[in-house]
């Protein structure tokens, strides 16, 4: 497997031309005229990778599809059921990829995951191997996107993994060219978004490279619909909120049809308390970033189900406004996050990062509302006091989410 990236990688110079961005060249751009129609709200939905990693089957996602349905998780509006990485087998002479054993017929579950009312998708990279090292799309994207259009797919995450070699060396080649290894990331996007369109299928693109490049200013030029900015979450509070409260600033760079991406949920994996999780939950809300949850859907506590579908948090994630949040305010362990809603009003979250409970307050008057016609805390329904502000006890590492209508 190595040689096979080093091989590619000593390659960098023909590859480079090959993909059109030689030296002075413009940053490309994609001319995708699907893209943008594309999840106008927030994609939603479940991945195999947070729970299942390497070892998820063909049956596992079947089993994931049916919970969708029986947990009331797809009428809460996950919908898209995503394979991650470790599906590809071999591409056979004509450069066609089969599936490994683990998926015997992909095109048979694609027709499953649909015939529930489901989107499919699916996972790969723009270099010679995934992540997992298996085989990928380079020099074989058309072949690839037709393959996945053939089996339905709706979804394709698409995860830099081992181009992150090619760019590199690329790179080091043309150490005059400082944008190289940056053009010829854009220019395998654009190529993928194209391939994708060709297809006929509207097939939303999720781009995976951790932001790298502040990839949220050119993520949508690209013809990518998501772009993860982080690299990989963990199923704790630390990794967790370390991703979550990063993300301050790129609100601007979020919006229908182009979402920002802290990476996928970890709720029901176990590793954190339930005020963690419903932090979590309301935090990728406030962000307006994808629910994509991670946990296995066959197996869930009426907690976690609880924390997964509260109408009124995924409302706030899902506002048709399609605006992101950002800090109002941040005192140590204590921070205020706000995000505007359609129709005018605001969702507002009072996080306490610290380990102990704390009393938190926040005016009316900073967070800019004049006249609030109704305060509710979002995950009890309480309706609460509209004078002045709100001042409550935040227990350690939870969260006060409140919805003002003006
Ligand atoms: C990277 C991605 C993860 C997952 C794995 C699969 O680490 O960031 O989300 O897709 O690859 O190998």
């Amino acid at each position: 497997m190595h040689r096979l990236v080093n091989a590619v990688g000593m390659k960098a110079v023909t590859l480079m031309l090959a993909l059109g961005v030689a030296a002075g060249a413009q940053m490309p751009v994609s001319h995708s005229t699907v893209a943008a129609t594309l999840v106008q709200t927030p994609p939603m939905g479940w991945n195999s990778w947070n729970h299942f990693k390497s070892k998820v089957t063909q049956q596992d996602v079947m089993d994931a599809a049916d919970a969708l349905v029986k947990s009331g998780m797809r009428d809460a509006g996950y919908v898209y059921v995503n394979i991650d990485d470790t599906w590809e087998a071999e591409r056979d002479a004509q450069g066609v990829l089969h599936t490994n054993s683990k998926f015997p017929d992909m095109k048979a579950l694609g027709e499953y995951v649909h015939a529930r009312g489901l989107k499919f998708g699916i996972y790969s990279s723009p270099g010679p191997l995934t992540c997992a090292k298996y085989a990928a799309s380079l020099g074989h994207e058309q072949q690839d996107a037709d393959l996945y259009a053939s089996w339905g797919v709706d979804y394709l995450k698409y995860d830099l993994c081992s181009f992150r070699t090619n760019m590199t060396e690329a790179q080091a080649a043309h150490p005059e060219d400082t944008e190289l290894a940056n053009r010829m990331m854009r220019q395998s996007y654009v190529t993928m978004r194209a391939a994708l369109d060709k297809t006929g299928r509207p097939i939303v693109l999720s781009l995976c490279q951790y932001g790298w490049d502040n990839v949220w200013a050119w993520g949508a030029s690209v013809g990518g619909n998501l772009w993860r900015t982080t690299g990989d979450i963990r199923d704790t509070y630390d990794s967790m909120t370390g991703i979550g409260f990063s993300q301050a600033g790129l609100a601007k760079y979020a919006g229908p049809g182009h979402w920002n991406d802290p990476d996928m949920l970890e709720i029901g994996n176990g590793g954190m308390t339930a005020d963690e999780y419903r932090t979590h939950m309301s935090l990728w809300a406030m962000l307006a970033a994808p629910l994509i949850a991670g946990n296995d859907l066959s197996k869930m506590t009426d907690e976690t189900k609880g924390i997964l579908m509260n109408r009124g948090v995924i409302a706030i994630d899902q506002d048709s406004l399609g605006r992101q949040g950002d800090r109002v305010r941040a005192d140590g362990p204590q921070e205020v996050w706000s995000k505007p809603l359609a129709g005018g009003g605001l969702a507002v979250g009072l996080f306490n990062r610290g380990s102990w409970n704390q009393t938190m307050s926040v005016s009316l008057k900073e967070l800019g509302v004049k006249n609030a016609k109704a305060i509710v805390n979002v995950w009890t329904g309480e309706k609460l006091d509209t004078k002045g502000g709100v001042t409550a006890v935040v227990p350690k590492h939870g969260v006060l989410l409140l919805r003002i209508t003006e």
